[in-house]
């Protein structure tokens, strides 16, 4: 069965088909980082009416890549939640335009459920055994969640106040990096010496799961702000340790916790290499197995969401209402 994914929850239009027995067809994502980056973030209303740009010639696009007729899709696939409302609203609609105009089902996708199985896209690759934990990290999430089985989540821990790439991106934007700053961080970071300030790792000495780095940025503004005119390059590299080494403590602890023995790292901040190494280094020594995606996998893209929609294929309707939500928790889905 083939399934069209389309994605749209941010600043992203991504749009994939996906094979539920050959995998990955084809993908292509859009990404609108320059139309934001005037403003140093997000601005909805022209993400939303920038998805209405770009979503029906990419949809054209990927399956012309796939070489398949539009008439060999047997459902589509959007997210539905949880996002920018108006983001959400304008792909879901043309999601359902199609699915109507084609006569074929279609069903609404939890974006961070998209992420969490994002690893078992790609059939060349080992998956991860059940139950695993999982931390999202992105710009807009921060979340470790048990996985007990495909649809049944426990959320371990969240974050208080600021995502984890959120915080890197307001970082680097007191550092006078452009948007999005978390990449542009990392890699000044790579100048830096990481122990030239000590920053207090955030919520560590805590019981719990739950993370916050509103602080950790306070803490950087200081530094700036401080009259002794440090390093910018320490400075990247001091807050990027700190924050890498919180989020391997709590992933140490939910596995301890949950006593499982398989971890997977999805989202934008995935792609941050002294994260990637600190948890290899620390699964490695603790034979536990690491899964990260491949990097277009761990960002927005319609191949996750295409590939959700393959595995609740019999969940989809020829009901072609737009319900999307801008809330909506993991926990309260249904069993695959
Ligand atoms: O998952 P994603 O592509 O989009 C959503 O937020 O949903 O994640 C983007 C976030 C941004 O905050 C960006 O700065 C951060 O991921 N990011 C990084 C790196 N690459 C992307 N943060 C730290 N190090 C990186 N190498
Ligand atoms: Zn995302």
């Amino acid at each position: 069965m083939i399934v069209l994914g389309v994605e749209s929850s941010c600043d992203e239009t991504g749009i994939a088909l996906f094979d539920s027995k050959k995998g990955e067809l084809a993908h292509r994502v859009y990404s609108q980082i320059e139309l934001h980056r005037q403003y140093g973030g997000v601005v909805p209303e022209l993400a939303s009416r920038d998805h209405i740009n770009r979503a029906i010639p990419l949809i054209d696009k990927t399956i012309n890549d796939a070489k398949i007729n539009k008439k060999q899709i047997d459902a589509i696939a959007y997210t539905a939640g949880p996002g920018l409302l108006g983001a959400l609203l304008c792909g879901g609609s043309i999601a359902q335009s199609l699915a109507f105009s084609l006569d074929i089902p279609s069903l609404g996708i939890h974006h961070m459920e998209g992420h969490l199985l994002a690893p078992l896209v790609d059939k060349q690759s080992p998956p991860p055994t059940l139950p695993f934990v999982a931390l999202l990290v992105s710009g807009g999430h921060t979340m470790l969640v048990l996985v007990k089985a495909l649809g049944k989540y426990k959320i371990l821990g969240s974050t208080l106040d600021d995502a984890v790439g959120e915080a890197f991106d307001k970082t680097a934007k007191l550092m006078g990096l452009p948007y999005p700053g978390g990449p542009e961080l990392a890699a000044m970071a790579e100048k830096g010496n990481p122990s030239a300030f000590s920053l207090t790792r955030p919520m560590i000495n805590r019981p719990g799961l739950d993370f916050s780095f509103s602080g950790l940025k306070t803490q950087v503004r200081r530094l700036i702000e401080d009259e002794k005119n440090h390093d910018k390059a320490d400075i990247a590299a001091s807050f990027q340790k700190t924050v890498v080494d919180t989020l391997l403590i709590k992933c140490r602890r939910a596995l301890q916790e949950t006593s499982t023995k398989s971890l997977v790292v999805s989202g934008g901040v995935g792609a941050n290499k002294v994260l990637r190494e600190k948890l290899g280094g620390y699964c490695k020594k603790n034979h536990i197995s690491l899964h990260i995606p491949p990097h277009h996998l761990c960002t927005d893209n319609g191949l996750m969401i295409a590939h959700v929609g393959a595995l609740r294929f019999s969940q989809a309707k020829k009901d072609y209402a737009i319900d999307c939500k801008a809330r909506w928790s993991l926990e309260d889905l249904t069993p695959i």
